[in-house]
């Protein structure tokens, strides 16, 4: 019975923490920041910025679609993003992170883990975690947090290709981002 007592003095000992310990900022997100750039996928080439690091062969799926052979392939990206589609352009950060072809139907999908670096906003960053059906000609990802200026961010972002050549894609972004 007592150890039932201070087992629920202490709960409630730990609701008041997490209460009080919660963000230092409350109510809605009091500023918005609309971002537009160009991401550069590069496979090829002697300097990729983005290699396929798994699996180091093609799947064998004996299906009848073959884009499923494409399936579980996980690529790391440290890829420039760019003033405008010119990859000499201004490099304003750098996409960093991980992706993976994640569909098995005839729609080829990716699922993106991307954090986006802006040197301009001190390297400040937000980050994506989200599909990627990479045939459509407009996606949408939705952003689930950022460091910096961007902390405790909530937004969205368009995403466009631009161009391709092989397997290289230069990706059109507008980012809208909800932060304080
Ligand atoms: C793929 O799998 C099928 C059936 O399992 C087999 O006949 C074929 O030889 C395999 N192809 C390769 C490239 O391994
Ligand atoms: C970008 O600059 C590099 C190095 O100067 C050059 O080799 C390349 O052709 C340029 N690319 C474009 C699209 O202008
Ligand atoms: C970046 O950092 C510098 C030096 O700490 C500061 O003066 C500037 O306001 C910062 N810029 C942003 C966008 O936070
Ligand atoms: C991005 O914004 C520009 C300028 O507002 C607009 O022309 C373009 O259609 C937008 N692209 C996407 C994919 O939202
Ligand atoms: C590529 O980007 C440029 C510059 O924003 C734009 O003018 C052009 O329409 C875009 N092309 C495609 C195919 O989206």
């Amino acid at each position: 019975m007592a150890g039932g007592k201070s087992s629920q003095l202490f709960f409630i000992l730990l609701l008041a923490i997490i209460v009080s310990s919660g963000p230092a900022v409350a109510g809605k997100p009091t500023k918005i920041t609309r971002l537009q750039f160009y991401m550069h996928d590069i496979h090829s080439g002697r300097t990729p910025t983005a290699v396929r690091v798994a699996p180091s062969r093609p799947l064998n799926f004996s299906g009848d679609n073959p884009m499923a052979a494409m399936f579980g392939s996980i690529y790391v990206a440290d890829n420039k993003l760019t003033s405008s589609p010119d990859i000499n352009s201004t490099l304003v950060g750098r996409a960093q992170g991980i992706y993976a072809v994640a569909s098995l139907g005839w729609e080829m999908s990716l699922h993106m883990m991307l954090t986006y670096t802006f040197k301009q906003f001190n390297d400040s960053s937000f980050s994506v975690i989200g599909r990627n059906p990479v045939m459509s000609p407009v996606r949408e990802f939705p952003i689930s947090g950022g460091t910096g200026v961007f902390r405790l961010a909530r937004g969205y972002c368009f995403a466009q290709t631009n161009s391709t050549s092989g397997m290289d894609a230069v990706v059109g972004y507008n980012v809208t981002l909800f932060h304080y």
